[in-house]
């Protein structure tokens, strides 16, 4: 979490910092700051809110001269969201700068030992004890004080740097959290995301723990853990920065929901060749993966959703058990994985921690790793033993759209590849599969010019204070995606049940004008879900049901249908999720809620 930038240079860096830090707000929004070094002492200037509360009281950066300073973005974890707490945190003397990202889990042991020290703490954040304890060991070395500082420092980090002696320089070192320098023409760049800094340079280097950078204006020196000078190999981006803008649309998760025909076509046409699935895997060979006997998903949030859609399709393409689980529960659940299980590692941003320290403990006991990550560089791209990327392009929008689907692409064409591999689905399937996925983009693109019934049906019903969402099987996994998209931006409270559970307590919640989204797109389990709905018109819920077009038996029960094509049941999913996310966008647009930044959450998730 929290976004960091840090610009050495010869133009004043507090404009170009708060650009970055603009795009990196996706990373947490409580508050913002820089720090300049100026003459003879740092100055710091740092506000709770949005970015532009800073914007403007610095009158766009403009007030602030100096052309060396870093900068930061929160989302709070120690401390609430306050001036006091935000970042830049300087020592109680002045003499040295910090911003952060990441926690440092022994924040108290360390804040008591510099108090024993005569040190004084102004905020509750575990960043300030970095940079007192970053003064305390300075003597006039700043590369000294960093490395003892950093041998006591536990947790994770990526940390800008700034000493008071030293004006024209960034120190930079990280740990479990990303870090990534910019090479510029007379001027050099530090930031946690590419995309802070894609505007001024394409030239970057991803730092590695236990190195230290130190950016001045005429280059970038990096040392490893011995203070031995090394070479980083410098990586040309080449995103296109506008898919990082909004391009005349409202809010980026509209322009994001809107590219998904594209975002499919880019995944799943390079994998295709010949008329078979190519995954182009490396390490994972064709006898590792007939020698796998269960196979683990883990994942957070909508990836984990991901997950849930692809456990039967798995299951069922290659015959093996599969359990979908959550990264933060994974790691302390003592999981039964060796060396014949096969990880499946699913993270758009690829840093989200819990979702990292999963892959280490699977790895770590042996298993084979597979990851699906849309940010190509990403720390959990650069550690897997495979990686399948999503070409889904840069996701801005806090509620993922664009990328959860490009991972179901992914996903169903793993699953028919090892079930191929496998020898349990045959030549045809995999035919079929591609004749899914070639029409797929069109297909998304017609339910996408009916977004209109949607955005109707959203006016009837933006004022719910709760919203059910129910389904079967592959729909149930739908629905917890939907009702998931629903409260993150509308703040609606919503819950998703798997439908026959429904009777077993949470019926007692229907109660007279109900709303209830019944996902009636599972063939082999309509007729059940018809009952279902029965039972909750029958206690007064109003129902929208999501089913094929002509669909008689549905639309008897449903106050409201949403139709979607006939369509294959292996890639259903991928057409049946565009109105769920739809829906959300427009309930949460009605109630003018901050769609693209919902409060309290962030895009990267970077603490445990
Ligand atoms: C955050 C985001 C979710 C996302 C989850 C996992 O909570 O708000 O939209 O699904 O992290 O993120 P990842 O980058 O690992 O897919």
């Amino acid at each position: 979490m929290c976004g960091i930038v840090g610009f050495a240079g010869t133009r004043q860096a507090a404009p170009i910092l708060l650009d970055g830090l603009e795009k990196l707000e996706y990373r947490g929004y409580d508050s913002a700051g820089l720090a300049i070094e100026g003459d003879g002492e740092i100055l710091v200037k740092k506000q709770k809110g949005r970015l532009r509360v800073l914007r403007e009281a610095t009158h766009n950066g403009e007030d602030l001269p100096g052309v060396v300073g870093i900068g930061h973005t929160r989302w709070a974890t120690h401390g609430e969201p306050s001036d006091v707490n935000s970042h830049p945190h300087l020592s109680y003397n002045g003499e040295v700068c910090i911003v952060h990202n990441g926690i440092i889990e022994n924040y108290i042991e360390l804040r008591n030992f510099l108090i024993s020290k005569g040190y004084e703490f102004a905020s509750d954040t575990d960043t300030e004890v970095i940079s007192q304890l970053m003064d305390y060991y300075y003597h006039g070395d700043p590369t000294e004080a960093v490395e003892q500082a950093r041998s006591h420092l536990m947790g994770s980090y990526a940390l800008g740097i700034l000493f008071r002696q030293t004006p024209d320089r960034i120190y930079a070192i990280c740990k479990d959290n990303p870090l990534i320098i910019g090479i510029g023409e007379g001027e050099n760049f530090m930031a946690s995301d590419v995309t802070a800094i894609l505007k001024y340079t394409r030239r970057v280097f991803r730092l590695s723990e236990g190195e230290l950078a130190v950016l001045t204006r005429d280059g970038v020196t990096v040392t490893d853990s011995y203070g031995e000078p090394i070479e980083k190999e410098i990586t040309n981006v080449t995103w296109d920065e506008n898919a990082a803008e909004k391009g005349g649309y409202e809010h980026f998760m509209i322009k994001e929901i809107l590219e998904q025909p594209e975002v499919i076509r880019k995944t799943a046409s390079p994998r295709i060749v010949n008329g078979t699935i190519n995954l182009s895997l490396k390490s994972i060979s064709d006898e590792d993966i007939r020698g796998i006997d269960k196979i683990y998903i883990v994942a957070c949030g909508s990836a984990y959703h991901v997950g849930c859609v692809a456990k039967p399709i798995l299951s069922k393409l290659c015959r093996l058990p599969v359990f979908v689980e959550l990264a933060s529960e994974f790691k302390y659940s003592d999981p039964m994985v060796d060396n014949k299980t096969l990880t499946i590692v699913i993270s758009q941003s690829g840093e989200t921690l819990d979702t990292y320290h999963a892959l280490k403990e699977a790895a770590s006991r042996g298993s084979r790793i597979i990851s699906v990550v849309n940010v190509v560089g990403s720390t959990i791209a650069m550690v897997s033993e495979d990686v399948l990327f999503t070409w889904a392009g840069p996701e801005i929008a806090v509620a993922t759209t664009k990328a959860y689907s490009a991972q179901l692409i992914v996903m169903y064409m793993l699953a028919m590849y090892m079930g191929r591999v496998r020898g349990v689905a045959t030549e045809a399937d995999e035919k079929e599969l591609i004749r899914q996925l070639e029409a797929l983009p069109d297909a998304v693109e017609a339910i996408l010019e009916k977004k209109e019934q949607v955005q109707y049906l959203a006016s009837l019903f933006y004022s719910s204070k709760d919203i059910f969402f129910l389904g079967r099987n592959i729909d149930y996994a739908l629905a917890l995606e939907g009702s998931l998209k629903l409260k993150e931006i509308s703040y609606i409270h919503s819950e998703a049940y798997a439908a026959g559970e429904l009777k077993h307590g949470t019926i007692s919640l229907i109660e007279q004008g109900s709303l209830v989204v019944a996902l009636c797109t599972y063939k082999p389990l309509k007729e059940k879900l018809v009952s279902n709905i029965k039972e909750v018109v029958a206690r007064g819920a109003v129902v929208i049901a999501l089913a094929n077009e002509g669909d008689t038996n549905i639309e008897a029960v449903a106050d409201h249908v949403i139709e979607l094509p006939e369509w294959e049941e292996l890639t259903m999913p991928s057409l049946a999720i565009i109105p769920l996310q739809l829906f959300a966008y427009y309930v949460a647009s009605l109630k003018g809620c901050d769609i693209d930044k919902p409060r309290n959450l962030a895009k990267s998730v970077t603490v445990e």
